[in-house]
């Protein structure tokens, strides 16, 4: 079972927060590529696919997403499973908060994948996010924000890998 990490990142945010999710898989994820040099062919490279994308200019996908979006089309992506970390800022942009994550899940459930690590909103205040899925009971992923601790952040990663680890199979 292969487990790859990829993220979008344009201030370097999202990259830390990558690091961080392949340290906590201690070993059994390859080390987070960066979607900007990597072509989408080689996202078909793993079983499992770790994606971090933070939302940007109101709602928007983060650049080397928007870039990749569609080349994205054509490719089959049936038998993967996905699972999705955001980053984002619900005090300033609370009615688009972590939308694109909603966005690119979309783009790869019409792929035909499968999404894992779904990640509940009831600690999150924010008004609006395209993010959302189950009657907006969760977000599509693990939701970060920009003020989180250090502490916090941990926190969830660890939960959330852990989340993973069972649903990965
Ligand atoms: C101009 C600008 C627009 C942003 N728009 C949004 C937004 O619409 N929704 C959101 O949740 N966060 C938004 N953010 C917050 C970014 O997602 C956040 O700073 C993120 O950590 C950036 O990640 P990166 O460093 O990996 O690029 C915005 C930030 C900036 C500077």
């Amino acid at each position: 079972m292969s487990l790859g990490i990829v993220f979008g990142s344009t201030t370097g945010y999202t990259e830390e927060l990558a690091y961080k999710i392949y340290d906590a898989f201690e070993g059994s994820a390859e080390l987070p590529r960066d979607v900007h040099s990597t072509p989408v062919n080689r996202l078909l490279d793993y079983h499992v696919l770790v994606i971090g994308v933070p939302t940007w200019n109101h709602g928007q996908l983060q650049s080397d997403w928007a870039e990749r979006f569609e080349e994205l089309e054509g490719h089959s992506f049936e038998g993967r499973k996905v699972a999705f970390f955001g980053s984002g800022d619900a005090k300033r942009y609370p009615e688009h908060f972590q939308d694109a994550m909603g966005i690119l899940w979309r783009r790869f459930e019409a792929l035909g994948a499968e999404l894992i690590g779904k990640w509940p909103t009831e600690s999150y205040q924010f008004e609006e996010s395209q993010g959302l899925v189950d009657e907006g009971t969760n977000f599509v992923g693990l939701a970060f924000e920009r003020h989180d601790s250090e502490e916090l952040i941990e926190q969830r990663i660890r939960t959330w890998v852990a989340q993973l680890r069972e649903e990965m199979w």
